[in-house]
């Protein structure tokens, strides 16, 4: 692998970041103006659910645009779930953020013809033009910018190919339950490195690849939780997973998102007669919220026995489509369809994690100097639904908070700390286990735990994934790591955890839609937080 640096078998450092996105950069950018940072990603630095975020991040900017709407908005569509403080923190400090991107990292925000203002885009559940964007390329052309900052930093490192094991917890050494650290695979050598660190940042993304279908990139495998929650982090709110509305339907395309800026430009939802039906589910049409889109999608294709809907985008100017969507252009092209001529077929899948790692509006978790910032984290700002383009605005706002406290946070390691042991274990001779679990827990995730749940699915994915998760217990007993069965084995506990929180979850709101309890319950208008060792899920 040319110019990949090798992880050394034991670092100390001020900061040690897992994971490479938006939040993750914008962490170690802030925070290393006191102290030495180590980034460890497990692909490449780009590999990110940042780097395909087309739409853009939503803060007020606009003449017309005010606070109270922007909190108005994203509280509505959290549907009760909302941390009223967390989401008024992440409004206000978000043109700040906005302005830091442009003056101190170069990122050119479109702005208007024949004006220096910025183009503001407009997409569901916003009541106000207010997303901010690169073309549609948003989250590729921020993330470039930051990474590009920490690479010519000298106080950052940045270690690709890097997994992140298990976090360590001084509770292992008498000490009380703080993280100092985590033991790190080395995808490049199988070697696992042991890294100290003052405060431990989990900045990992979220799980959409606990889904057979989704918008994410392979490493999406919710390992920051997993990892949060095995030494004690309370983790919230996992039933709430976000479909996003519409990916391409190609046998070839994996999924590939179609910005909901182009629903916010006037795009249609027909079906294949060219047909409307978004005005029979909702009065906002193709800009209602994500969970109702998603779901009326899902409920037309089960009437109809289709296989997609299309988003019909013709009726718009050509030039103005390539100018403004040239990623969507130039993909959709490449397998055959013109938007500007043809509509899009497309189909809902997984895109967001709304739960998370519970934080409080500095990133800091149950455990000690453990932060969690980004999708990894739920914050509260999102509630049982996230409003669009809020995500890259909460790994701004929160990251850069979470970088100020990280500064005060002292040393928590006990004086010797052993190394990672793999006594007795050997290569494994059963690969076959490890990809026929990945492949049965994303088709249960999907048949059961998908848009619409019932008790009877919720239940039968309960005692499936039951099975398969000893199953991987003994696997890890038994034989060497790899990075392929460690995505296994947090995806498997990731799955678990948003099973057992949409059980406990005897209602529907936001994104939690149960055939059998199909209204709000005001008793439950409350978090679902899960915390290893007390209360369910006996894991
Ligand atoms: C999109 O462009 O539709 C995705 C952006 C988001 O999920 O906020």
């Amino acid at each position: 692998m040319a110019n990949k640096k090798t992880l050394p078998s034991y670092i100390e450092c001020d900061y040690l970041v897992i994971g490479s996105g938006i939040a993750g950069l914008y962490f170690a950018l802030n925070a290393v103006e006191h102290g030495k940072v180590i980034i460890v990603t497990k692909k490449k630095a780009s590999d990110s659910n940042t780097w395909l975020a087309q739409g853009g991040i939503a803060s007020v900017l606009g003449d017309d645009d005010s606070f109270e709407s922007h909190i108005a908005d994203t509280e509505r569509v959290g549907a009760g779930l909302c941390d009223h403080e967390i989401v008024e923190t992440a409004v206000k400090e978000g043109p700040k953020c906005i302005k830091d991107l442009a003056e101190r990292f170069s990122v050119s925000f479109d702005t208007r013809t024949g004006d220096s203002s910025y183009d503001l885009g407009k997409e569901g559940g916003h009541s106000h033009r207010r997303v901010v964007h690169v073309r549609d390329l948003t989250g590729k052309e921020v993330a470039e910018r930051l990474l590009e900052a920490a690479k010519n930093h000298p106080g950052i490192n940045i270690y690709e190919d890097c997994m992140a094991v298990d976090l360590l917890s001084s509770a292992k050494y008498g000490g009380a339950n703080a993280c100092f650290g985590a033991y790190i695979l080395d995808k490049s050598t199988n070697e696992v490195s042991t890294i100290v660190s003052r405060v431990t940042v989990m900045a990992s993304g979220g799980a959409g690849k606990v889904y057979l279908y989704t918008s994410n990139p392979d490493v999406a495998s919710g390992d920051g939780i997993a990892m949060a929650y095995r030494i004690g982090g309370a983790v919230a709110n996992m039933e709430f997973i976000q479909f996003h509305p519409t990916c391409l339907f190609h046998p070839e395309a994996r999924s590939f998102l179609i910005s909901e800026a182009l629903r916010g430009e006037g795009g249609k939802l027909v079906l294949e007669s060219g047909e409307r039906f978004m005005g029979e589910y909702h009065p906002d049409q193709e800009l209602a919220s994500r969970d109702v889109v998603a779901r009326a999608i899902d409920d037309v294709l089960k009437r109809t026995g289709e296989d997609c809907v299309f988003l019909d985008m013709t009726h718009l100017d050509p030039v103005f489509l390539q100018k403004r969507f040239p990623n969507v252009y130039e993909t959709c092209l490449s397998y055959g369809i013109d938007i500007t001529k043809q509509p899009i077929p497309v189909v809902p899948a997984a895109h967001y994690l709304c739960g998370g790692i519970k934080t409080d509006s500095y990133g800091r978790t149950s455990v000690q100097n453990l932060l969690a910032i980004g999708e990894v984290a739920y914050t509260g700002f999102h509630g049982a639904c996230r409003i669009a383009s809020n995500s890259l605005l909460e790994g701004l706002v929160f990251s850069r908070r979470a970088g100020k406290v990280a500064r005060d946070l002292g040393w928590q390691n006990p004086s010797v700390v052993a190394s990672w042991s793999a006594a007795g274990a050997i290569d494994s001779d059963e690969a076959v286990v490890v990809s026929h679990n990945w492949d049965e827990i994303r088709r249960l995730m999907w048949n059961y735990v998908g848009i619409v749940r019932s008790t009877k699915r919720l239940q039968r994915a309960r005692s499936r994934i039951g099975l398969i998760r000893e199953e991987i217990k003994e696997y890890y007993w038994n034989f060497k790591i790899n990075s392929d069965f460690l995505e296994l084995r947090n995806l498997a506990l990731v799955a678990h955890l948003i099973i057992a929180s949409a059980q406990s979850r005897k209602e529907s709101r936001g994104l939690h839609y149960m055939l059998d309890y199909k209204d709000p319950v005001e008793s439950m208008q409350k978090d679902t937080v899960f915390v290893r060792g007390s209360g369910p899920p006996p894991l």
